[in-house]
């Protein structure tokens, strides 16, 4: 990996509890979004969170990666459009869930949270720069999210199999893709049960616009998980090198035949060990093998996941150790709160 775009914690704003994010929010957790909602996180947490990040950024600096950052953006900011409103953002901590580069093109894909509508603001410098530099810089159609983008009958039933985003129009956030050269995998997920019901933020909409935008250099593949929460694919299913990924054992996927008759070799990770503390207000634990590879044979790893740590050293895969806990509360990863921009190599087929 040549250059890297790390995500910013300053300015973050917890989420209204709105349909589509209840959808995604466990309910013991709905009084937490009730009370702060339209509010910054609590400061303390955002103040070591950054910390943890600014030790990232150094540590990939150290590892020869160029680190760029998104402006600092107060999203604590309520604004309305002719079709919805909202009483704040959210934050440029992910850039994992906006911004997806294929070859010399940077998407800044269209998200189906209403509080991640003006999140793109944070990046348009680095974009822009990214232009001057020869980049293809796209941003697909802008969805408008009004009330036909949202079904409302979805938590009305016991079960009913629905999705909350409709196909009213594309949606799609770059997490739900991974890439393996010319192949493209990418999940519309599935709902299962009422009271787990997640959002849904990917439609087959959003597919479809990719598959046409990238046209026959690329193939996309749609992938389905055991997942009664499915939202960005990185904490389920992550691609670790040529051929290689690791696999949530909770949340099997349905299409894993199709790798297996391409010779690719799938290793279920272990549990994560971590604590309760700092709280887990946006993702499970499984932000353990939410890694960043670095190049085939280097991987970020958190510092106290050792079982993780000791199935990528069976690997041949060499683990750099990072503190990453309090980050974790704004629900991200390694993977999350980094977009690869440049890397070796040329484009291959592994599938
Ligand atoms: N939905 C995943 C989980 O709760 C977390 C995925 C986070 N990924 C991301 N790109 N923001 O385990």
């Amino acid at each position: 990996m040549q250059e890297v775009i790390v995500g910013r914690v300053e300015g973050a704003t917890v989420p209204k509890l709105t349909i589509e994010v209840q959808a995604c929010i466990e309910k013991e957790l709905w009084p937490f979004y009730r009370q702060f909602g339209g509010k910054p996180y609590q400061p303390d947490i955002l103040q070591k969170a950054a910390a943890e990040i600014e030790e990232l950024c150094r540590i990939l600096e150290g590892e020869g990666v160029t680190v760029c950052r998104p402006d600092v953006v107060d999203f604590s900011k309520d604004y309305k459009t002719p079709d919805f409103e909202v009483p704040s953002g959210m934050y440029a901590a992910m850039p994992r869930d906006i911004l997806m580069v294929v070859g010399n093109e940077i998407i800044e894909t269209p998200m189906a949270w209403r509080s991640r509508f003006f999140e793109y603001t944070a990046y348009r410098s680095l974009l822009k720069e990214y232009f001057k530099r020869g980049a293809k810089w796209t941003t697909p159609p802008k969805p408008q999210m009004g009330e036909q983008l949202y079904d409302n009958s979805f938590f009305k039933e016991e079960y009913n199999g629905k999705y909350i985003t409709t196909e009213f129009e594309p949606c799609f956030d770059a997490a739900d893709f991974m890439r393996a050269g010319k192949d493209l995998f990418v999940q519309r997920s599935h709902v299962y049960i009422l009271v787990e019901a997640h959002e849904i933020v990917t439609n087959m909409f959003g597919i479809q616009w990719m598959k046409r935008h990238l046209g026959d250099k690329y193939n996309i593949h749609v992938l389905s998980f055991d997942d009664k929460r499915p939202m960005h694919i990185d904490a389920t299913f992550t691609m670790i090198g040529p051929g290689l990924i690791i696999a949530n054992p909770d949340k099997p996927c349905h299409q894993l035949s199709m790798f297996e008759k391409a010779g690719w070799k799938i290793v279920e990770v272990p549990r994560s060990v971590v604590s309760d503390q700092p709280p887990w207000w946006m993702s499970s634990k499984w932000l353990s093998m939410n890694v960043l590879m670095l190049d085939p044979k280097r991987v970020l790893v958190s510092s106290i996941e050792i079982p993780t740590q000791k199935m990528f050293e069976k690997l041949g895969i060499e683990c750099i150790k990072v503190d990453m806990s309090y980050a974790n509360a704004l629900g991200g990863g390694f993977h999350c709160y980094t977009t690869d921009v440049r890397r070796r190599g040329t484009l291959e087929s592994y599938f």
